[in-house]
């Protein structure tokens, strides 16, 4: 550890609130900091109120995510002088956190605690260093996973994360997660399963199985047998209580068939299967590391859909990696219009200092990038327009997840992970039956069935 700067002690902090810009592995970080903060006597301050300790859970993956922390501290600051206040206690968590360390309080002077995403069970130390006037700092990757340190999981929602795997060993050219986040590591079998049936005690109908390269998941289970994710699938199938099963995110590469099999017997698990493929021209895939084809992606989705054909699908993808022709780009549109997709995000590629494509020659000019993604997003638009539609009709069940604007209105989520509208007296966590009965681009409308 090493000092970001010392500064005169201060009372510990009674509320906390924590915000997280990242993925979902951040999101439930941000959850069990929470958790972490309220086992120590904290309270989470309530909405407008002004909180002793601002945990900023931050997200390195593209430039303007990783910007966006320092504009936060600022505008934190700002209001607190405003209100004639003293400045809360400020931590940044996460993953520029992890990537920046000790450069941040230096860049932003309010910061008092920085820790990264293995060192976060510290967080209690840090903070009561901090408010000491002490250093606050653990950017640590230790070989004790975090997760037995953590205090037991709380009341949910009807839908729960649970990180399963963390880290990822691929180095995608232009990634920086293998850095934040370290090494491939799994979470063992017992660890996983007990946490699933404290979710379900806690709450959780849904629970959506996370990792960077969640599929790549392995671990012993109490028989000492070596399961993959569907095994785990499987058992977590088996918990009473429990409604649906998802996870996310998954690489190609790892995309086995036992796998793919679970998709089509196991019910409990939903059929949506968020599978990236970045581009759809081979020479930028290489280019990119990613170490799939177009060809082996194109034969996965064939298999998945042959295992589960009304299974819906998404994607991640970057326009404009270094050296992309529009010829390149015009292979990732036909790859789309070919595999047809439920739903996708793309981004404009963006250089991450110490990634090998940062330093490619070949950088694309931001105004191609610009008109790529535009015309990449509008035809993800439309397929997802079309996918929405062609559900119209089905007679589906809804997890209801929270109560909609208009009075009597719920909104929830289908099997295929669509939002739906509906009028209903059912209750947050309820199963509903429904016909879906319209479509928009974002979402659809069911109709209850009594
Ligand atoms: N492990 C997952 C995704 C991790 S990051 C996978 O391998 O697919 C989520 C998404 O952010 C990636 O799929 C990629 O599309 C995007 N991304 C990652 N690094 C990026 C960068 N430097 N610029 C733009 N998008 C990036
Ligand atoms: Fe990043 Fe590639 Fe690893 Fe995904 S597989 S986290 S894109 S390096
Ligand atoms: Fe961002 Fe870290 Fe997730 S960089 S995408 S918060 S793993």
């Amino acid at each position: 550890m090493s000092t970001p700067q010392t500064s005169t002690p201060r009372a510990q902090p009674q509320t906390y609130s924590v915000k997280s810009f990242g993925c979902q592995m951040n999101v439930y970080d941000g959850e069990r900091m929470a958790e972490l903060l309220g086992a120590q006597g904290m309270r989470a301050a309530a909405e407008g109120e002004a909180a002793d300790l601002v945990v900023l859970n931050t997200c390195h993956i593209r430039e303007k995510a990783a910007e966006k922390v320092y504009s936060d501290i600022g505008r934190i600051v700002k209001n607190a002088n405003e209100a004639s206040l003293p400045k809360p206690l400020i931590a940044v968590a996460g993953c520029v956190a992890q990537a920046e360390g000790a450069e941040i309080p230096n860049r932003a002077k309010a910061v008092d605690i920085v820790v990264g995403p293995q060192a976060y069970h510290n967080l209690p130390q840090l903070v009561a260093d901090a408010a000491a006037g002490k250093n606050a700092l653990d950017t640590d990757m230790p070989a004790a996973s975090k997760f037995g340190a953590l205090p037991a999981r709380r009341k949910v929602g009807p839908t729960a994360f649970l990180t399963v795997q963390e880290g990822c060993d691929k180095f995608c050219t232009y990634c920086v997660v293998p850095y934040t986040r370290g090494a491939e590591v799994s979470r063992p079998w017992g660890d996983v399963v007990d946490e699933a049936k404290a979710l379900i005690d806690a709450g959780a109908r849904e629970i959506t199985l996370l990792g960077q390269n969640v599929n790549a998941w392995e671990g012993e289970d109490e028989k000492g047998a070596v399961q993959g994710l569907d095994g785990l699938i499987r058992a977590l199938d088996r918990l009473p209580g429990l409604e649906r099963i998802r996870y996310t995110t998954s690489h190609p590469n790892d995309m086995t068939q036992a796998l793919i099999d679970a998709h089509a017997d196991v019910e409990k698990l939903m059929p949506f299967l968020h599978l990236p493929v970045q581009a759809g021209s081979d020479r930028i895939l290489k280019a990119m590391n990613r170490s799939h084809t177009t060809e082996s992606y194109l034969r996965i989705i064939e298999r998945v859909r042959a295992a589960r054909p009304d299974i819906a699908l998404s994607g991640d993808f970057i326009v404009g990696f270094p050296g992309e022709t529009e010829e390149d780009f015009a292979a990732t549109l036909a790859l789309v219009s070919q595999v047809n997709h439920a739903q996708a995000f793309s981004f404009k590629y963006s250089p991450r200092p110490g990634t090998p494509a940062a330093t490619m020659a070949d950088q694309i000019a931001a105004d191609v990038m610009d008109e790529r993604l535009q015309r990449l997003q509008a035809l993800l638009n439309r397929q997802q327009h079309a996918f929405n539609a062609a559900t119209v009709g089905r007679r589906t069940r809804v997890l209801i997840e929270r109560a909609g604007k208009l009075p009597g209105q719920m909104l929830g989520k289908s099997p295929w992970l669509q939002s739906v509208h509906l009028q209903t007296e059912a209750k947050i966590g309820d199963m509903v039956d429904v016909e879906i009965v319209a479509a928009g681009p974002n979402s659809i409308s069911g109709l209850a069935l009594a």
